[in-house]
């Protein structure tokens, strides 16, 4: 059986603009998008796919138990998070783990080789390091703060004398490239 995919999404969702480009050329459905933020650019944009916005109302509980039940309606067994900037609770993941069936999974991506810069603004603390080289990871999410077992990652080399905003160019469509293969080996089960 396909599983059936969720993008969880905070801001720009370049992620899941390149997640639904991969899905629509390769006949792989992705189910629903969801955001947390109501400034989110991902809300003016034109997608194939219509997101829904969740907002955060002062309650972290209330707010997972708000998306759960959306997810359990819509049978998701995959999210890939794709920029989405809330920390999700143990009790939110072990719910998902347990829902519908055991091969439910979460996903994020997280733009260092981790375990290197591990949280927030994570090119810029590469950019003003003297490290030669970066890149990206991809990993199943689990309670810690960018802890899960590494699915992917792929390398970025330091060009010297780049500017930080072509830097963060150059490593997003690395991004774009290598998110929606792990998209495509969930869509189809081949894990
Ligand atoms: C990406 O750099 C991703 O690695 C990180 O958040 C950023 C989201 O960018 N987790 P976008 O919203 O997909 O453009």
């Amino acid at each position: 059986m396909q599983n059936k995919i969720a993008l969880f999404v905070s801001g720009s969702g370049t992620n899941a603009q390149a997640l639904l480009e991969y899905a629509t050329a390769h006949n792989i459905e992705v189910n629903c998008i969801i955001c947390d933020n109501p400034n989110a650019e991902i809300l003016k944009k034109e997608l194939s796919v219509p997101v829904t916005l969740i907002p955060f109302l002062g309650s972290k509980k209330a707010h997972e138990q708000s998306i759960l039940k959306f997810l359990g309606q819509k049978e998701i067994t995959w999210i890939f998070l794709a920029g989405y900037m809330r920390i999700l609770s143990s009790s939110f993941i072990d719910n998902f783990h347990q829902n519908i069936n055991s091969q439910n999974r979460i996903v994020n991506i997280h733009p260092s080789l981790l375990p290197k810069y591990k949280g927030l603004n994570a090119y810029e603390h590469f950019y003003h390091s003297s490290d030669k080289h970066t890149g990206i990871s991809i990993h199943f999410v689990d309670s810690g703060i960018d802890t899960g077992e590494i699915i992917l990652q792929g390398k970025i080399n330091r060009i010297p004398n780049e500017n930080i905003n072509d830097f963060i160019e150059r490593a997003k469509k690395i991004e774009h490239e290598l998110y929606p293969k792990i998209l495509h080996r969930a869509y189809f089960n081949n894990y």
